[in-house]
C-alpha cells in the first residue's frame, strides 16, 4: 500500500496489476472522473495514464510487476485524445476505432465507452478483434452494453458472440464484416443502445486490409472513423477515408505504449481458451440432427463397396470414408496432408485420419450466434456422432441448431498447435458448386 499526493495537472503512469483508490481530490482516467471514495483497477500487462484534476491523494495497491510513477506530461496524448474525442456527437452515433497493433485502439474504445456513460447513454460496444477480444473468447467478435465506468473492456459482460473460425482476420474478413453489421443492428434494436463503439483488429496496411476496413466503415453506417496513427502504417487507409463523407478523426498513438510480441499474444489467447473451456465435459452430438454447417457430413451420397474399390484404386490411397454432394466429395483417407484430387469430374477433398482431433468449433443457435465454443475430439463415421469438449457449465443444449468448424487446432493444454486452411478450402469448393450457401 502506498499513499501518494498528486498536484493539479500532474500525470501518473500505472502498470498493472494495480488497484487505485482516490482518497481526496479528483482523477481523470480514460474519459471518466474518479472522486473521493471511488476506485479502479489496472490489469496485468496494461498501462493506464491518469491525470490529477486538483490536489489529490490516492492509495495505490500494486501487484507483482505493478508499477506507479510520475511522468512528464509533455509527450502524453490523453489531453489530445480527450480534446479530439469531445468533438463527437455521441448520441445515436456509430463509431469505428481503427489503427495498427498496439497503438491504443482498445484504450480509445474504453474512453469512448466512459464518455458515453458520462452522458447517461447506454453504450453498445463491439470487440471486433478476434485475436485479442476482450469481451468474449478468442476466435469470436463479441458485443456488450456498458452502463458504468470501466478501465478495461474485459469488465463488460458478454451478451452476444459470433464465431469467426480463426484469429487470422485475413482468412475471415468477409464473415467478420457481416457479423459486425449484425451485432450493430442487434445492439441498436434489441438492446436499445444509444450509441455503438466498434473496436477493430490491427490489420490495416495491406490493400485487402484497407478494403476490409473501408467496407466496414460503410456497412455499419459509421458516423465517425477514429484513426490512430503511428508512423505511416495507416496512410493508405487514411487517404481513402478522407475522400469519403464520413467524419474522420486522427489521433496520435502514445509514445510509451506497451507492445506485445507474437508470443505474448498467443499466450493471451491460450489463456482465453482455457479460461473459457475449463473445467470441461464431453458432449456427444448426432450430426444428422445438428449438422456441421460448413461440412455437411452424413446427408450426402454414400457409395457401395464396388465404387469404393474403384475410387481407392484410382486415387491409390486407402479411403476410410467418403461422401458426395454433386460435383464435390469429401474423403477421409490415409494421406499425410489435405489434398484435392479429381476423378471423373468430381473434386475429391481428402482429409487425413484424425483431421478433426483438437479442432476448435462453435455450437450455434438458429441465428448463427455462439452458444459455446468447443474442441472437437472425434467423429464416428459409422454412427454419425461427434464428441466435443465444452465448458462444464454449458446448459443450453436445447438451443443448439448446428456446429461450425473452426480453423485452429489446440492440444490438451489449449495451446494453439496448428492453423488449418483445409476447412476454408472445402467451404470454397462447396460454395462454388452451390452445395453450401452464404
Ligand atoms: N497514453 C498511454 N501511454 C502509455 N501507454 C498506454 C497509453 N494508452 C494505452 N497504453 C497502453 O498501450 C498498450 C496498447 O494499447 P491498446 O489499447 O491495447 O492498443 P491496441 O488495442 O491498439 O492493440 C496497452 O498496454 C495500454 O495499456
Ligand atoms: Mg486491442
Amino acid at each position: 500500500m502506498e499513499i501518494q499526493s498528486i498536484r493539479p495537472n500532474e500525470f501518473l503512469s500505472v502498470d498493472g496489476p494495480a488497484s487505485i483508490r482516490v482518497i481526496d481530490g479528483k482523477l481523470y482516467v480514460l474519459g471518466a472522473e474518479y472522486g473521493p471514495g471511488s476506485s479502479f483497477t489496472v490489469m496485468r500487462g496494461r498501462r493506464i495514464i491518469m491525470k490529477s484534476l486538483g490536489d489529490s491523494k490516492i492509495d495505490a495497491v500494486l501487484g507483482p510487476d505493478g508499477k506507479i510513477e510520475r511522468i512528464d506530461g509533455t509527450n502524453e496524448v490523453i489531453d489530445i485524445w480527450d480534446h479530439e474525442l469531445s468533438k463527437i456527437h455521441l448520441r445515436n452515433s456509430v463509431i469505428v476505432v481503427l489503427g495498427a497493433m498496439d497503438v491504443g485502439k482498445t484504450t480509445v474504445t474504453t474512453m469512448l465507452v466512459n464518455k458515453g456513460v458520462r452522458e447517461g447513454l447506454k453504450v453498445g460496444v463491439i470487440d471486433g478483434d478476434p485475436g485479442q477480444n476482450d469481451i468474449g473468447p478468442p476466435t469470436t467478435i463479441s458485443a456488450s452494453v456498458a452502463t458504468g465506468f470501466i478501465t478495461h473492456l474485459t469488465q463488460l459482460r458478454n451478451l452476444r458472440s459470433i464465431f469467426v473460425k480463426t484469429t487470422s482476420i485475413e482468412y475471415a474478413w468477409d464473415y467478420v464484416l457481416s457479423s459486425i453489421s449484425k451485432l450493430v443492428n442487434e445492439l441498436r434494436h434489441n438492446y436499445n443502445a444509444d450509441m455503438v463503439v466498434i473496436n477493430t483488429d490491427g490489420w490495416v496496411s495491406e490493400p485487402t486490409a484497407v478494403r476490409f476496413k473501408l467496407e466496414m466503415v460503410k456497412r455499419v453506417g459509421a458516423d465517425y472513423a477514429i484513426v490512430i496513427r503511428r508512423g505511416d502504417e495507416i496512410n493508405d487507409l487514411l487517404k481513402e477515408l478522407m475522400s469519403t463523407a464520413r467524419n474522420t478523426i486522427v489521433l496520435p498513438s502514445p509514445p510509451n505504449a506497451r507492445v506485445r510480441d507474437r508470443d505474448d499474444r498467443k499466450i493471451r489467447r491460450e489463456m482465453g481458451y482455457s479460461k473459457y473451456l475449463m473445467p470441461s465435459r464431453e458432449l456427444t452430438i448426432n450430426l444428422r440432427e445438428k449438422p456441421i454447417v460448413n461440412l455437411p457430413l452424413f446427408n450426402g451420397l454414400k457409395y457401395d463397396n464396388y465404387i469404393m474399390r474403384l475410387i481407392r484404386k484410382s486415387l491409390n490411397v486407402s479411403i476410410h470414408y467418403i461422401e458426395q454432394w454433386g460435383g464435390v466429395a469429401v474423403a477421409i483417407g490415409n494421406v499425410k496432408d489435405f489434398q484435392i484430387r479429381s476423378i471423373g469430374g468430381v473434386s475429391v477433398a481428402i482429409l487425413p485420419m484424425n483431421w478433426e482431433m483438437g479442432l476448435l468449433v462453435a455450437l450455434e443457435d438458429k441465428d448463427n450466434y455462439l452458444l459455446s465454443l468447443g474442441v472437437l475430439r472425434k467423429i464416428y463415421y459409422n454412427t454419425g456422432k461427434a464428441v466435443i469438449s465444452i465448458p462444464k457449465s454449458f446448459n443450453n443444449e436445447g438451443l443448439i441448431d448446428h456446429i461450425r468448424l473452426g480453423m485452429i487446432k489446440v492440444n490438451n493444454n489449449y495451446e494453439e498447435v496448428e492453423k488449418t486452411l483445409y476447412i476454408s478450402k472445402i467451404e470454397s469448393l462447396l460454395f462454388s458448386q452451390n452445395i453450401l450457401r452464404k
